[in-house]
């Protein structure tokens, strides 16, 4: 078998360049442990970003991919399947709960594929919903989104972020998509102001994390949620919360705007929904706001979008999720990992520590400096994870993850911090 370095030649002369990834190539995997060609083995921190929730090549999962690999695959949505439907059934009678839906209008959801094409999805239903519901006059809305935010690289979402760095790549990807407003997150009484400022007839939605991923586990003070839920309820401003990273039990609830007990109007769901083998993901919300007066034929497609492979799939994820009760796993588990952060930070560490934080398995160390010869160091002691904005590193596991694989990670974790 090639060794590593033939693998990381290859990608370094045939892909683009548009990742720079810690020198190591995973060639198998199992629940929380990867592999190289090598035979050494890792503990993932990463979960390919909070996309293997449920462990790598969960039997179950593996096993509903293969059944249904078997039988039938792909259709288009040209023709009807036998397994979107069911799955979308199960999704919107899971999530339907968390969604506000004041009129009682009913659960609908709109299956897309990856992370970015559900935020998409999302903005396009908040104009459609603004102007034909909200009566927003034509190419006047508005959309609010957070500083530091992290939605996707879609032209349109790269130019409401404020990574002017590698999102908005200097403006060399514009010009941008208009229509979008910027307010630092947090701060509930900023976006009051701006939705005066425009004009409340004017503002279509507002689109947030519950917990900032890539922003480096930013977490909202206490009632932050609740505080936009009144706003947006106020000023009839749809409240939209990209979950792609939070949900499915990440942060110890089963969705980040769970902690606060608030109910968005609409959520945005991907990566540990696919189960960590296939991409999948949905914009849920209520039919008054993506029902058919909003959303025609036509309108909005993907061409494998809700595909019979991804809702097996997913339908499976969702299973083990709640069968399994990661949600509540990731809390106790992730307590005690930020524990173990906290206990380290404690001691002279060969960079400084900024801060520990984090909630249920969705943590992260801040450094004073670069960290990036950090998470180098933990790969060649068996952990594997990925610093984000240089000085921060995110710890994020399955969340299948027991205590004594905790130990172990800490145990390196501390073995490289701890000189
Ligand atoms: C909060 C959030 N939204 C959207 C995305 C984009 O998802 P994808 O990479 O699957 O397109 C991500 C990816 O990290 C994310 O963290």
């Amino acid at each position: 078998m090639p060794d590593s370095k033939y693998y990381i030649d290859l990608d370094n002369e045939y892909c683009a360049h548009n990742y720079h990834p810690i020198p190591v190539v995973i060639s198998k995997a199992e629940g929380v442990w990867v592999y190289d060609p090598e035979g050494n083995k890792y503990i993932d921190c990463l979960s390919a970003y909070s996309s293997q929730n449920t462990g790598h090549c969960h039997p179950e999962i593996i096993k509903a991919l293969k059944e249904q690999a078997d039988k039938v695959t792909l259709t288009s949505r040209a023709f009807y399947n036998d397994m979107m439907g069911p799955f979308l059934k199960k999704l919107c009678e899971v999530v339907g709960p968390h969604i506000n839906d004041p009129n009682n209008s009913g659960i609908m959801a709109l299956p897309m594929n990856t992370g970015t094409e559900a935020v998409s999805s999302g903005l396009k239903v908040a104009r459609a919903w603004g102007y034909i519901k909200k009566k927003i006059p034509k190419n006047e809305a508005k959309i609010i989104v957070c500083r530091d935010n992290f939605h996707g690289r879609s032209i349109t979402i790269a130019g409401f972020s404020t990574d002017i760095e590698a999102v908005r790549y200097y403006g060399n990807f514009g010009p941008y998509t208009p229509g979008f407003i910027i307010i630092p997150y947090g701060d509930a009484e900023e976006l009051e102001n701006i939705i005066l400022e425009i004009g409340p007839e004017k503002v279509a939605a507002f689109l947030f994390e519950p917990i900032q991923g890539e922003a480096g586990v930013k977490i909202p003070p206490e009632g932050y949620i609740k505080k936009v839920r009144e706003i947006c309820t106020k000023y009839n401003v749809l409240m939209i919360a990209d979950e792609i990273q939070t949900g499915f039990g990440r942060t110890g609830a089963f969705f980040g705007c769970d902690h606060e007990n608030v109910k968005p109007d609409a959520m945005l769901l991907g990566k540990a929904l696919g189960g960590g083998v296939y991409p999948v993901s949905a914009i849920v919300t209520t039919k008054d706001i993506i029902g058919p007066d909003v959303i025609k034929p036509g309108t909005h497609g993907s061409t494998f979008g809700g595909n019979p492979l991804a809702s097996a799939v997913a339908m499976k994820s969702l299973e083990i999720h709640i069968d399994d009760h990661l949600a509540q796993r990731a809390k106790e588990f992730g307590g005690y990992f930020l524990e173990g952060l906290r206990n380290i930070a404690k001691k002279k560490t060969i960079v400084p520590i900024k801060e520990v934080r984090g909630k249920g398995l969705l943590l992260a160390i801040e450094f004073e400096s670069d960290a990036r010869h950090i998470v180098e160091m933990f790969k060649d002691k068996g952990v594997l994870a990925k610093h984000t904005h240089s000085t921060i590193i995110r710890f994020a596991p399955p969340l299948i993850i027991t205590k004594d694989q905790i130990d172990w990670a800490l145990k390196i974790i501390e073995n490289v911090l701890v000189a």
